[in-house]
């Protein structure tokens, strides 16, 4: 499947995915807008929470691109 890094690769939106999609940075860091969207995705792992912790501008709906689709 697509997950949000390469979706919006391959839209032209800007992303960064510095370890392609492997949950090893934070560069994927996005916050998502929609909380209804937000709601419906699966529960971040661990890795990702360990991850989103290092990332600039946590906030309550922040999510890594490439582990959510
Ligand atoms: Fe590195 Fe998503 S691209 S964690």
């Amino acid at each position: 499947g697509t997950n949000m890094l390469e979706a919006a690769h391959s839209k032209d939106i800007e992303l960064e995915g510095a370890c392609e999609g492997s949950c090893a940075c934070s560069t994927c860091h996005l916050i998502v807008m929609d909380v209804e969207y937000y709601n419906k995705l699966p529960d971040p792992t661990d890795e990702e929470i360990d991850m989103l912790d290092l990332a600039f501008g946590l906030t309550e709906m922040s999510r890594l691109g490439c582990q959510i689709k």
